[in-house]
């Protein structure tokens, strides 16, 4: 039986006291909202309560073997959820939470194991979004909250997003506009010898190594053309319905070829050729031109995929970004995308 979703307007930088009361309410006795964070909308539960983050699960269609961030007000809150402290954790959560980083660390012996998937380690993080801070405030819990879509689809990075994937399967979407990150937080692991990154997001390598030198193994094979490992995720992620072919070479050629065959195509490109101009070529064509930065890039990525989903293509062509290390997410995200079902 579908239930009523209701969705709310809150000012992202002020939102009211009201809403966010209800919408702790409904988290206190158990129940899912989905809201804003800087990255992308979380789908929250109290992380406490074993049945409530089922309810996540079910929501999600999420593999059980696939762990769940607990999101916390402060670093003091966020503390109170694992069983060890380390000097690297100290560091990287004095220079980036508020913000985009999940440190995963030993459990706390109060979470649940549904939320770390059995396993005897947490994934932390707190997020920069005024209202998610609000919420987890006055909330009084930790809130488990992995992104707010089905399992394997594309994280939303606006409210209308989430409503397309959970209406009717959750009781609240906080809906605060657009998301300023797009891209989901990186993880990293500090229960190896050396901080080892598992996701690569929107804190870069770069900016890791300032504040805890060099890192595990993992980070060292920066852009090997798999995605990076995660408990269990399937390779398969972060993919919009139609399917999404990387171009190493820009793709121009590619999408011309498609589009003369008759399929509707939808090309993230960094530059129109001019052949683009003429209708014929590219008939039918919906092309967007993408930033040249890394973190702008990543602000739209989903939102586009979304878009080209919406307008009904077939076919999504990537021009793929430069093998850097800047781009080392944007590139995890496109390759995953990419790999079939
Ligand atoms: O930006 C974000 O991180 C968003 C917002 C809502 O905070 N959340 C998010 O959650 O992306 P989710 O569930 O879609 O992705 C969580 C990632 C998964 O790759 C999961 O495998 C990994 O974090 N993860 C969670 N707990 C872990 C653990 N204990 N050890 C290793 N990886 C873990
Ligand atoms: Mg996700």
């Amino acid at each position: 039986m579908p239930i009523d979703t209701e969705i709310v307007r809150v000012d992202a930088n002020n939102p009211d006291a009201d809403v966010i009361a209800r919408a702790a309410e409904i988290l206190r006795s158990g129940g899912l909202v989905a809201f804003p964070t800087e990255t992308v909308y979380g789908l929250g539960a109290n992380a406490l309560d074993p049945q409530a983050v089922g309810r996540i699960f079910e929501a999600k269609g999420r593999p059980s073997n696939n762990p769940l961030i607990v999101h916390a007000p402060d670093v003091e809150a966020a503390r109170q959820l694992v069983a060890a402290w380390p000097e690297a954790a100290e560091r990287l959560a004095a220079r980036f939470w508020p913000g985009p980083l999940t440190l995963v660390l030993p459990r706390a012996n109060t979470i649940p194991d549904i939320v770390t998937a059995g396993g005897p380690t947490v994934a932390v993080r707190v997020p920069a979004h005024p209202v998610a801070l609000a919420l987890l405030r006055a909330a009084e819990i930790p809130l488990a909250a992995p992104s707010a879509n089905r399992s394997t689809q594309l994280s939303p990075t606006r409210a209308e997003h989430v409503a397309e994937g959970l209406s009717g399967l959750i009781p609240m979407i906080l809906d605060a506009g657009p998301t300023t990150g797009g891209l989901e937080s990186t993880v990293i692991s500090l229960t190896t010898p050396r901080p080892t990154l598992l996701r690569p997001g929107l804190i870069s390598p770069a900016e890791l190594r300032s504040v805890v030198g060099r890192l595990g193994l993992r980070e060292e094979t920066a852009d090997t053309h798999a995605p990076l490992p995660s408990p269990g995720l399937t390779a398969r992620h972060y993919a919009p319905r139609a399917r999404l072919e990387i171009a190493e070479n820009g793709g121009a050629q590619r999408v011309q070829d498609l589009a003369q065959n008759g399929v509707r195509v939808g090309w993230l490109t960094f530059a129109l050729p001019p052949e683009a101009r003429q209708p014929t070529a590219f008939a039918g064509v919906v092309a967007y031109v993408m930033p040249l930065s890394p973190l702008e890039y990543a602000a739209q990525l989903y939102a586009r995929l979304h878009e080209l989903d919406a307008a009904g293509v077939e076919r999504i062509v990537v021009a793929m970004p430069p093998e850097t290390e800047a781009w080392q997410a944007v590139r995890d995200r496109l390759h995953r995308a990419a790999t079939p079902p």
